[in-house]
Formats: C-alpha cells, structure tokens, sequence
C-alpha cells in the first residue's frame, strides 16, 4: 500500500490553496488466474485483485468544476459544471469521465467543486487492469462525492457501462468486477451471466504467483479485442439455427462437439471452441483449487494459453515465449497468460524456493528470443475499491 501521506503531500503540492480535508479512496488491478474471454459470453471467470492499483485523493472545491490530476501522465484536466461531459474527452481522463458522466446524469452536477489527483502504481497497458482500477476508483470517489451510496456490484456496472460506451471498448464485467469486489487472501468464481460469485480461498502451499511483464505495450481498444467479440457474435448466431441459447457459454463442451458443425467460418469454429472450452477448465481450476490440487490446477493454466493460442489466437511471440520458458523452468506448476493477451502479462505458479532460478532463466531466454526485458511482479489477494482514510 502507498503511503498515504506521501499521497496527501502530493495532492497539496498540485491543488495549492485547497485547505479542505481529503479523502482518499483506492482500487486494485486484477489478475485472472483462468476465463479467458469468456465473460462477454457468459461464463465463468477466476480472477483475484491484487496489491498494486490506482489511488484517488479528493476535497472539494471553491471552483465550480472537476479538477483532475494525474501523477502518472502529469497532465491536469479541468471540467467545467454544466459543460457536455462527451466533449473534450482526450487521453486517460475518458476513463473518470465516463464515470463521471454517469453520476452526472443520474444526479446533475454537485453543489462544490472537486480537485482529485490520482496516482496509480499498475503498470499501465500491461493487462492487469489499470483502465478499470481508475474506473473504480472513479466510482467510489464519486459515490462519496454524490452521496449515492450504491452497492458496490451497481459500481462495477457503472465503471462497465463506462468503459463500453464512453471508451468504447467492448469488453465484459470480469476487470471491474475483480477491482471492485476482490476479497483479501481469496480469488473469486464468477459466472458473467447471473452476476452470482463464490469466494475461494487462493491457497497454493509452497507455490507462489508470480506476474511476468512482456513489456509489450498494446493499446486494447485499437488492438483485435473487439474483433474476437464480433467473431463471437457470429459463432453464436449460426449455432442458433440449430440449438436454442442466448449465449455461447450456455452450451456444454459435449453439446459444442454435437453443434458446433452448424458455425459456417472455420475461424469462428475455433474461437467458439476455445471460449465453450475455456469455460469448462474455469469450472475445473476451482474444483482443484477447492481441493488443494495445485497439480490440476497447473496443468489446466497450460491447457488454457495453448487454447488462447491456437484457437483464439491473442497470444503472440512474447506472451508464448514468457509461458514456454516458465514451464522449462525447475518448480514450476503451471503459466499462462492473464487478461485480453495481444501483449500484456503472463503468471506462473512458481515454488518458493525456486523463484531466483526461475526468473533468470526466463528473462535470459525472453531477451534472447525477443530482445525485450521482462519484468516480475510477486502478487497477493486484496479487497477490493474502498475508501481508506
Ligand atoms: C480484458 C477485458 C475483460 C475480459 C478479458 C479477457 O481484460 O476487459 O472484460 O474480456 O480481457 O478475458
């Protein structure tokens, strides 16, 4: 956690003159240990939210407009009330607008002004989630702010709505969800259709999670993320001509392979595979977990970057490269990448005391096969978005 005096000294440095006494609220990144592209088609996800995040510190104002702030970009925005929030969104600030946009609309504009001065320590584009830690982190502040006091899943889905339509990023509930209602020392089981989750208790034993950075930058809504989504929508349409379902997740692994003749593109055929598949092994994984075999818990990481890359092709040189020299690696349970993929994170589960020798081995064959610096990250299971002091 960031010290949050150095948190106050900073908002102080940049909104000189605001005397009023800040709040502070924080969100986490997410990791997803398994459910890869399967809650924008109903299915299961298992992800964790962990330490590091996005911070917002906030007072009011004697200035009729939202002023924001960022450490990260060091760049100021400056929102006056009554102006169309749609209107001179640019860079980072379309993510708290869309929230914003929101609240605005459901309550009109706050009586003060609000200086805010956020400060995230995620690596950004990196697939853990910064655009929905600042999103929710957006969202509480703004709970406070308009002293709405929604439930956090009405949060989740705020930040959600805000990123597709504002953003204008197709993407599921899965990051929200994790950031906003992550349980410390748990990862969560959540199926994407009913909204319903189960806590599990993320227990490894000697087996540690480690997060590797390929430091391949990748922008998600210019990158292939929407197109897998259309894909998907398409898959499911032909299958409708045959089978009765809303989604491609309502359909079984078995009933797939009775079906699944009906989808026309071979393309789409494989990506239907992988997400009906995908959403079997997530199921599985919490099975083991809940069983403390971390075994099965490894071998079906494996199975779903090898169904990430072959039939849903969003792995790339640099994420199979990070998975392949993990599992060379001596202690290694399991790897596979985390998130949309086309860059971004890969995790492994790697025994406690092998972490040295792993690392080095990875980043030796990682330079070599791509000339680039992988990054490690250690990674433990937090709450999620809340106010802290
Ligand atoms: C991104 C999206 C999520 C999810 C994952 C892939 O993180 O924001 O909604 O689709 O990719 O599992």
């Amino acid at each position: 956690m960031k010290d949050i005096q150095f948190l106050l000294e900073r908002f102080h440095c940049h909104f000189v003159g605001n005397d009023n006494s800040p709040k502070v609220f924080f969100a986490p990144g997410r990791i997803n240990l398994i459910g890869e592209h399967t809650d924008y088609n109903g299915g299961f996800v298992m992800p964790l939210a962990f330490q590091l995040g996005t911070y917002i510190v906030t007072a009011p104002s004697a200035n009729k407009c939202f002023r924001f702030y960022s450490e990260n970009f060091k760049s100021h925005y400056e929102h006056p009330y009554g102006l169309e929030t749609s209107k001179g969104k640019a860079d980072w600030f379309k993510y708290p607008m869309g929230v914003v946009d929101r609240f605005v609309r459901h309550s009109g504009w706050p009586d003060c002004g609000w200086d805010l001065y956020f400060f995230g320590d995620l690596p950004l584009s990196a697939g853990l989630s910064s655009s929905a830690s600042i999103e929710m982190v957006t969202a509480v502040a703004m709970d406070f702010i308009f002293q709405s006091t929604y439930p956090m899943i009405e949060l989740v889905k705020i930040a959600k709505e805000a990123e597709n339509e504002f953003v204008g990023l197709q993407c599921g509930i899965l990051d929200m969800f994790a950031s906003g209602m992550g349980r410390k020392g748990h990862c969560l089981l959540i199926d994407c259709n009913s909204m319903e989750f189960s806590t599990i208790p993320f227990k490894t034993g000697d087996y540690r999670l480690i997060i590797m950075n390929t430091n391949k930058r990748r922008g998600l809504a210019d990158s292939k993320y929407n197109e897998r989504v259309k894909e998907c929508e398409q898959a499911l349409a032909d299958l409708r001509q045959e089978v009765d379902i809303d989604f491609l997740c309502a359909l079984s692994y078995s009933d797939f392979q009775k079906y699944g003749a009906a989808i026309n593109n071979p393309m789409h055929y494989k990506r239907a595979r992988h997400v009906i598949s995908e959403n079997q092994r997530t199921q599985d994984a919490a099975q083991a977990l809940i069983a403390n075999d971390i075994r099965r818990f490894g071998k079906l990481m494996v199975e779903s970057h090898k169904s990430l890359h072959s039939d849903y092709e969003v792995t790339g040189l640099e994420l199979d490269t990070l998975v392949e020299a993990s599992m060379e690696a001596e202690g290694v349970m399991g790897a596979r990448m985390t998130g949309a993929g086309f860059g971004g994170c890969a995790i492994a589960l790697v025994h406690r005391n092998h972490i040295s020798k792993f690392q080095h081995h990875v980043e030796k064959v990682y330079l070599q096969k791509t000339g680039l610096k992988v990054e490690f990250y250690d990674a433990y299971a937090v709450n999620g978005a809340c106010r802290i002091l």
